[in-house]
Parts: structure tokens; sequence; C-alpha cells
């Protein structure tokens, strides 16, 4: 039996859609999502079409007025979703010819769903990008903070996870802001992608209708104009970018995240975390877990999944749009939901944290960390650097074998290896020595921590 009243595109089908096939093709349970920016893009263009004669005033405000409504309604969880309409789009249309009658039925006119999802799409990520961006400010705020607090805490920088040389802590926080820095600069730099209005391009090849786009971009705040219809329904690079940079956040993050488990924990012991951002365990009473920081560095793994899932969807498509794309946004929410909540995590944990400076200092003291420094100041009284190297690790191996750290040497000892060596060394192989030694641009000397800290305030304005 045909069932003329539930779709808007049945004119030409003879029995009712399949069950199966209705529930399958729907998309309403996730596009819903979408609500807000359909409604704002339908009402930028109607009101566009009025201005070119297709709509009368009286229409124009019957739509704007319908659409409003919808949009309170749906805002207080009062709308009505229908499986049967099959996405956000025919819902809300469905809903405004329900309740404006014909009227209601001339909004579609001169656009397709195809250059709809697009603009909506378009329109929602415009504005997580622009919250993301506040987040990662944030973040990076409260990141200064910290380490203006921490510019002379010596703690041991490390490679391969190995003792390596001393550095400042607040050294090292600022390696994590230049990296939520180049973030923030690519989510900027995506937006202006995001920003381009497909609406217009209408199934594939335009209209017929004398559109006018400039006033539709302009009502939506859109920079630029989609220049090919073909293009226009069916890009979704946006998309990609902006999980490909959602996706170095998190693996930003989760490195971040490594760091503060491997710090919390009895080993390292160089932080402690409030309470209110840990949990404990229901078997051992003692437990207190970093579970923020683990599950931001487990989340990581469905941005990483999100970005390839896009990237796959495409890969097959011909011009121009095609039903695939609707799987674009599962991906995609998901993808915005988790990048915005684990940057909030961090973004209030993180200012949070209370290093503890006298185990930091302990670790940097341990493991020869100036070795580096004594090899560099017997190259400044002359001696090569190889032989220095040698020289070096040979007292290294006496204080290893003595149970010592190297600067705990006698003079005696260290004059032994080298008659180079005089009294000065100490200074050389103290932390403070270490650290203020490498005062350049970049170094980890406080006075430079200090610089880029006012340089790094100076950018975020
Ligand atoms: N729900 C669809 C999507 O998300 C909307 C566009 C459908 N267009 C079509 N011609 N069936 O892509």
């Amino acid at each position: 039996m045909k069932d003329k009243n539930t779709k808007l595109w049945d004119g030409r089908f003879n029995e009712a859609t399949d069950a199966f096939v209705e529930a399958f093709t729907a998309s309403v349970d996730f596009d819903k999502q979408l609500a807000r920016y359909d409604i704002q893009g339908s009402i930028a263009h109607a009101t566009m079409l009025q201005h070119i004669g297709v709509l009368t005033a009286d229409e124009l405000a019957q739509i704007t007025t319908g659409l409003s409504q919808i949009q309170d309604s749906i805002a207080a969880d009062r709308f009505t979703w229908s499986i049967a309409l099959e996405d956000v789009h025919m819902n809300i249309e469905k809903a405004l010819t329900d309740m404006i009658g014909n009227t209601g039925k001339k909004l579609h006119t001169g656009r397709s769903r195809n250059d709809q999802v697009a603009t909506d799409i378009r329109l929602y990520l415009r504005d997580r990008i622009d919250e993301i961006c506040l987040l990662l400010r944030r973040l990076e705020t409260g990141l200064l903070d910290l380490a203006e607090r921490e510019v002379d805490t010596i703690l041991p920088g490390m490679t391969h996870l190995q003792t390596a040389q001393p550095v400042t802590f607040g050294h090292h926080l600022l390696a994590w802001f230049e990296m939520i820095e180049r973030d923030h600069a690519r989510m900027v730099d995506c937006r202006s992608r995001v920003n381009s209005m497909p609406l217009g391009a209408a199934a594939l090849a335009g209209t017929s209708y004398p559109i006018d786009r400039k006033m539709t971009a302009d009502l939506l705040g859109f920079e630029t104009v989609a220049m090919n219809s073909l293009d226009a329904v069916s890009d979704r690079d946006f998309a990609i970018e902006f999980t490909a940079a959602a996706s170095l956040i998190m693996m930003h993050l989760s490195r971040w995240a490594e760091e503060i488990i491997l710090w919390s924990s009895a080993q390292f012991d160089y932080i402690e975390l409030p309470d209110r951002f840990c949990t404990g365990s229901s078997i051992m009473p003692q437990k207190k877990n970093p579970d923020v920081a683990e599950l931001v560095r487990g989340k990581t793994g469905r941005v990483f999944g999100a970005l390839t899932a896009l990237l796959t969807l495409m890969k097959g498509q011909p011009l121009a749009y095609n039903r695939d794309n609707q799987e674009d946004k599962e991906p995609l929410f998901d993808t915005v939901q988790t990048v915005t909540m684990s940057l909030i995590a961090f973004a209030d944990m993180i200012p949070e944290m209370t290093p503890k400076r006298d185990n930091m200092r302990a670790a940097a003291v341990k493991g020869h960390s100036t070795a580096t420094d004594l090899a560099d100041y017997l190259v400044q009284k002359g001696l090569p650097f190889r032989d220095a190297h040698e020289v070096v690790g040979n007292l290294v191996s006496r204080a290893i074998e003595l149970g010592m750290d190297l600067p705990d040497l006698s003079i005696q000892e260290l004059q032994q290896q080298s008659s180079l060596i005089t009294d000065d060394v100490f200074e050389v192989l103290s932390l403070e020595g270490s650290v203020n030694a490498r005062n350049h641009p970049g170094g980890t000397a406080p006075e430079q921590v200090q610089k880029a800290i006012a340089e790094a305030r100076r950018k975020l304005g």
C-alpha cells in the first residue's frame, strides 16, 4: 500500500519503504544535533528567497516565525523526532509545513538536502572550533601560570626515559605550550576552510532561480562561497582536516597524560594530583589512580579511528554527493565531543597539580646528570671533545664503583683522571650551574624560561 503522507519525496514511489530500510537509512538519531544550524541555514535561505522575489514578505514572516517556534520546541525537548522522516532536515521541514501549511512547502525552493547538510555541518563545526580554540587558550594560560611558578625548579630531563641532563620544570612545561600553540594555529587555519558556504549548489548542478549566494553567505557569516557546485556538495576535506588537527591535539594530550601518570606514581613521585581528579580502587584501599589522564590517553584512539574512518569514507566516492556522506557525522561528532572533553579535563587539572620540588631535585641529582657539563668544562680547558667524553666516562665509572654521584667525587679523585680539573669544577657539576649555562633562546636557563613565558603571554594577548 502506498503511504503518501510520510515521505516528502515519495511522488514517484509505488510502495512504502521497507521498515528495515527505513531504520537503516535514517540519520535523525544523530543528525538532530544539527537542528540549530539547519534552522539558521533555512532562515537565511528563506530571507534570500524573499529578497529575489521567490517568497513574499508575508511568507517569509510565516516561515521565520514557524522555524523559531520549532527551534524553541527542540531546545525545550518537546519536539517529536520521527525515523520515518529520515533526517533532521525533513523532520524540521515537515513540522514547519504541519504548522504553517502550504507556505512551508516553499522553503526548499532552489535548495537540496545535499547543499543543506553540507552547510549545516560547516556551521556546526565552525562553532565547535571556536569553543576548542577557547579551551586551548585556557589550557595555555594555566600552563604559563604553572611554568611561572616553576621557573627555577629542577628535574632530570630524559632521553630514552633515562636521566639525561637537568632541566627546569618551567622549561619542560613550555615544551607543552609549544605543542598546544601549534594545535591552536592548526584549528584557526582549518576554520578558514570550514567557513565557506555550499548553499546554492543545490543537488549538484546549482539552481535555475536567480539566487544571491553572497547575501545568504553574509547572513550566515560565511567568509566565502564554495565556487564549484559539484565540489560544494561532496567536499568533506574540512571535516578530515579538523579530525586530523584533533588527532594531533589528542596525541599531544596522550603524551602529556603519560607523563602525568608516570609522575604521580610512587616510583617517580614528582607531582600530587588533587583528590578530586582521581579515583580509588574497590579492592586496594591505598590506591589513588590518575584516571582522568588515563582516560584521555585511552580516548585518543577514538579520534585516530575517526580520522581513518573519514579518509576511508571519501576515498572511493565519485562526484558528486553520495549517501555514503551521511556516515561523516558520527565520527565527526564523536571527535568533537572527545577532544572537547579531554581539553576541559586538562585545562581544569593542569594548574591544580602540585609539583614535589624536592623529589624532582633529588631525582636530578642522581644519575650523573651533569656529566656533559664536565665534558664541556674540559673542552673549555683545551681538551678535544672526544677525549673529554672518555675522561668523564671513566669518572662516572669510578663514581658508580664508589656508590656516589659524579658531583660527590673529591677533587683528588677528579684530578686523577685529568689534571685540567680545578676547584671551579663543582659549580659546573651543580644542577644550577648546568641549567644556568644553557642561556640562549630555547634553552633551559631560568632567565630564558622567564623570557619565553613573557613572549608567550604577549602572543596570547
Ligand atoms: N541525511 C543526509 C546526509 O546526511 C542528507 C542528505 C541526503 N541527500 C539525499 N539526496 N538523500 O547526508
